[in-house]
């Protein structure tokens, strides 16, 4: 009995002297807080934009070379999921994993946020006599080998949902011919969804869904 009021009497001394040191810490903690800023900086990542991907990638983001992909308007969330991937090989490119490689998570982020914020230039499908097999697969995807609606996830026009599935609307035929026999042939190998899409289709239905979302908007 005796052992047990002196605990309590220790303990209710101590109690103050704890929570005082406890209230320390949180102000410390909360002097602390704002050292991780989530907010991208479009002006850095402009300027390392211009630098070094401008070239490639064209200086508004719409790259003019086909083999390059447009990423103006892509949702910045998948540039970067893209550019972590290129650094750590998971998305095997010589081209991009050298240039990744030397970017910081928070020079992805600026980069990837700035371009998202530029207007993505429409373009056109140029295959007259594909175009129709191509929208076909888009919208209704190829039922006999269960291979789905890409509008299902990439959305009717083709812009994608936010964080989750891409933009593909305007982009390059040939950049797209290329991403989705990547995928097939198991060369892309970061997401097993679209390596699942295009397992069962063959060059000509893949050259014809790449024109028909070139001209999509
Ligand atoms: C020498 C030309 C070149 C330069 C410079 C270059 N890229 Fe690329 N980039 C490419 C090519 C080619 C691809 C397509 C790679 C593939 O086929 O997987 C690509 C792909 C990408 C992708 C994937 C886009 C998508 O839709 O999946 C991103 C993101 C990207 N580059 C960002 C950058 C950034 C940021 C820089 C600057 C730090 C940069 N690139 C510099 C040529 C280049
Ligand atoms: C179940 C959802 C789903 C369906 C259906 C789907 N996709 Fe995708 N697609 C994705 C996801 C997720 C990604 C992003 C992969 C990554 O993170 O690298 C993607 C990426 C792509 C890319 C690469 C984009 C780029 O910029 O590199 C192309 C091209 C593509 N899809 C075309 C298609 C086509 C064509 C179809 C229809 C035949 C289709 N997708 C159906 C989910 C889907």
């Amino acid at each position: 009995m005796k052992l047990l009021a002196s605990l309590l009497i220790t303990a209710a001394l101590a109690a103050p002297a704890f929570s005082t040191f406890a209230a320390d810490a949180k102000a410390v903690a909360a002097k602390a807080e704002p050292v991780k800023v989530v907010k991208p900086d479009l002006v850095k990542g402009e300027a390392s934009y211009t630098a070094v991907c401008a070239s490639c990638h064209g200086a508004d983001a719409n790259s003019a070379i086909a083999a390059n992909p447009k990423l103006a308007q892509q949702h910045p969330e998948y540039l970067v999921k893209q550019l972590q991937e290129f650094k750590s090989g998971k998305r095997a490119n010589a081209i991009m994993s050298g240039f990744a490689g030397t970017l910081s998570d928070d020079d992805m982020k600026n980069i990837a946020y700035w371009a998202a914020s530029k207007t993505a230039k429409p373009g056109f499908a140029k295959d007259k006599e594909l175009v129709a097999l191509g929208e076909r697969i888009y919208r209704g995807g190829i039922a006999d080998r269960q291979v789905p609606a890409c509008a299902g996830c990439h959305s009717p026009n083709g812009a994608g949902i936010p964080a989750q599935y891409p933009r593909l609307g305007g982009q390059h035929a040939d950049y797209g011919v290329a991403q989705l026999t990547a995928f097939r042939d198991g060369v892309r190998k970061n997401s097993l969804q679209m390596t699942q899409v295009a397992a069962k289709m063959n060059d000509r239905e893949i050259r014809a869904v790449a024109d028909y979302i070139a001209g999509l908007r």
